[in-house]
């Protein structure tokens, strides 16, 4: 580790992000070096200046922080929401610097931002000295594969330069962050506001013998790594203008490729040679990492979006199955079993996580159990997705290691992923299919398989209902089965409780046996409260299409309170049962269920008969 890498000359572009705590002065670090370096146009400081009076919070003085807070939403909040990306330039280097939010809650962008930056700028203020806050950030830019940090000691002078404080916060940081696999770790005692050490040496530090920010920034020698990394070139669409032409289009994401070498399609395996290489003028013999082409191959092979051209002698792995860290970074916990659209690089496929190996503590590295992964936390995690893809350890590819998970619903970004290996659990394992089907057994029957998916609140009436349904269908000649909550959870489930994440996994099991008995061509009537939407997305998702009913048993709480069946709401309202759903747990409703049975005003013989009207005719046979 060197704490001070020697001031050679390098050229060329440096991408870093600068990450810390809201009041840490990080906006005016920026803002001075873009000042100082001479890339503000006169009219840009006029403007400021005319903004610095109305928002500024320094009186007459220019408030530099202003010239990075773009966004007018955040000077009235006085905080940074968004990831900004602002070049500047020396005579020795050009700088392009996103600039991240460092609100605990927006850890989402600077992920965004380290995920391609080479060196990170860490902020903490002198008078603080080294919070989770300053941790996380480390933790998370090492995760992301940046190998160089700065821990930029702002506000100096309001601890008069003291250099014992320095040493004591810069000897905290070393010591956390000497596992995490950095290159250079460049602590630099700095203020930002009156500019010391941030490209001019300051007096004030007379014991500070290193570089100053900029001149670090100037000199420190990073490997473009992408480009000593092996060829990979996930492919955004295929061209085809017409029948003479086919060309697959992307950028390449790492290494390089020239006309005539052997390339894999990664998840086929099927081999070609590159024909052309097309760039913006034509024509090109190679292409290296970060350029956009399009790739022509000698041979008709398929390759579709979400593909991945690799050489033959260095493949990605394909796998559906892998060990990964995840950066959650929703508001809403994740849920072991629950379903997320993944992204890598072109592909989108869901995911689930199958198991939380051991969340990480960012103050102290430690790894401990856990059951979800809320909000900023950081885990290790077995992921399982629906589909194989190509991939790579984050370690030896950022560009093809990384990925996201999205929330189904919201659309957010909830997670940053970044791949440890990939896990081999279900290979050789081939489906076997049997020669008597489930339309052969569901033909014996004479019915059409389905499920009746009863959901709705503890004492809604779901079981009551059921059992009437069951009882006249069975009456019609139908084979059926059902599944019970209650009874379930006395065999199969008897491990899970009623936390969310137990739920989940109650209603994924659920959702496996109910398709094995459709399968076996019965009409299968589950009655679950099953209070989320996204586990009863995935139990509809495993059937086919129009064998999964929904009928939303619509009780109002005031009403599943009076009845009470089970005494259980009066035990909960004392307090004397954790997690109980409309009490302490939450019931997310149906948004469009084939069925809403209103049971106020209806005996359950009634509700009964609107269900038989609603499927009777399904399923003839
Ligand atoms: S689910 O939420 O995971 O779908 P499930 O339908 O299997 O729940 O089980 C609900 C039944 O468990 C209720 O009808 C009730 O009898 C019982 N129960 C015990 N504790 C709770 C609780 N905390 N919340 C809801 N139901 C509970």
């Amino acid at each position: 580790m060197d704490m001070h890498p020697p001031g050679a000359v390098s050229q060329g572009l440096l991408r870093f992000l600068t990450c810390g705590s809201v009041d840490d002065g990080k906006s005016t670090l920026i803002g001075r070096l873009l000042f100082e370096s001479r890339q503000i146009m006169e009219d840009t400081l006029a403007t400021i200046e005319k903004d610095s009076r109305k928002h500024g919070t320094l009186g007459e003085e220019v408030d530099l922080a202003l010239l990075v807070d773009g966004l007018e939403a955040e000077r009235q909040q006085g905080i940074t929401i968004d990831v900004a990306y602002r070049f500047f330039a020396t005579p020795r280097r050009s700088f392009i610097v996103a600039d991240t939010p460092g609100h605990e809650q927006y850890t989402r962008n600077m992920a965004t931002g380290a995920s391609n930056s080479d060196l990170a700028i860490i902020l903490c203020d002198a008078r603080k000295g080294v919070l989770t806050q300053t941790r996380r950030h480390t933790f998370i830019c090492s995760l992301l594969g940046i190998r160089h940090v700065v821990l930029a000691v702002n506000k100096m002078d309001l601890v008069n330069w003291d250099e014992a404080t320095f040493d004591r916060i810069v000897g905290d940081w070393a010591t956390f962050a000497a596992g995490l696999g950095f290159q250079t770790l460049t602590p630099i005692p700095v203020s930002a506001r009156f500019g010391d050490n941030v490209t001019e040496r300051s007096g004030n530090a007379p014991w500070y013998r290193g570089p100053t920010l900029l001149q670090h920034l100037e000199a420190v020698d990073v490997e473009h790594e992408a480009a000593g990394k092996p060829f990979r070139f996930p492919v955004q669409w295929v061209n085809r203008p017409d029948l003479d032409f086919r060309g697959v289009a992307g950028t390449v994401a790492s290494g390089r490729i020239a006309v005539g070498d052997g390339v894999v399609v990664a998840a086929s395996g099927r081999q070609s040679r590159v024909a052309r290489i097309l760039g913006p003028d034509g024509d090109q013999q190679a292409a290296g990492a970060g350029e956009a082409v399009t790739i022509c191959l000698a041979d008709e092979v398929d390759v579709a979006r979400g593909d991945v051209l690799a050489p033959l002698a260095d493949r990605p792995e394909v796998a559906d199955q892998l060990a990964a860290h995840v950066l959650w970074m929703d508001e809403e916990a994740m849920l072991p079993g629950r379903q997320y659209l993944a992204r890598f690089g072109t592909t989108w496929t869901q995911a689930s996580v199958t198991a939380i190996k051991h969340r990480v503590d960012v103050n102290t590295l430690e790894q401990q159990p856990a059951k979800r992964l809320e909000l900023n936390e950081i885990a290790v995690c077995n992921l399982s997705l629906a589909g194989r893809v190509p991939l790579d350890a984050y370690a030896d590819n950022r560009a093809t290691g990384g990925f996201i998970l999205v929330d189904r619903y919201t659309n957010r970004t909830a997670a940053a992923g970044m791949v440890q290996f990939a896990l081999r659990r279900a290979t050789n394992i081939h489906a076997e299919h049997f020669l008597v089907d489930k339309a052969a057994r569901a033909a014996l029957d004479h019915q059409k398989p389905l499920v009746l998916w009863f959901t709705g609140l503890s004492g809604s009436g779901k079981s009551t209902i059921a059992k009437l349904v069951e009882q006249a269908l069975h009456a019609d000649g139908r084979h059926t089965y059902s599944l019970d909550g209650d009874n379930l959870r006395g065999g199969l489930n008897r491990d899970l409780g009623f936390t969310d994440q137990d739920r989940v996994e109650n209603i994924r099991r659920v959702g496996e046996v109910a398709k094995l008995f459709v399968d076996a061509g019965l009409i299968v009537l589950c009655s679950f409260i099953s209070p989320f939407r996204a586990e009863r997305r995935m139990v509809r998702e495993l059937m086919q299409q129009g064998e999964f009913i929904e009928v939303f048993v619509d009780t109002p709480i005031e009403e599943c309170i009076r009845r009470d069946p089970k005494g259980l709401y009066a035990k909960a309202m004392r307090g004397a049962i954790q997690n109980f759903t409309g009490v302490s747990s939450s019931y997310e409703p149906p948004e469009a269920p084939e069925l809403r049975l209103d049971t106020v005003g209806r005996t359950p013989e009634q509700a009964a008969e609107l269900v038989l009207a609603h499927v009777r005719g399904l399923i003839e046979g």
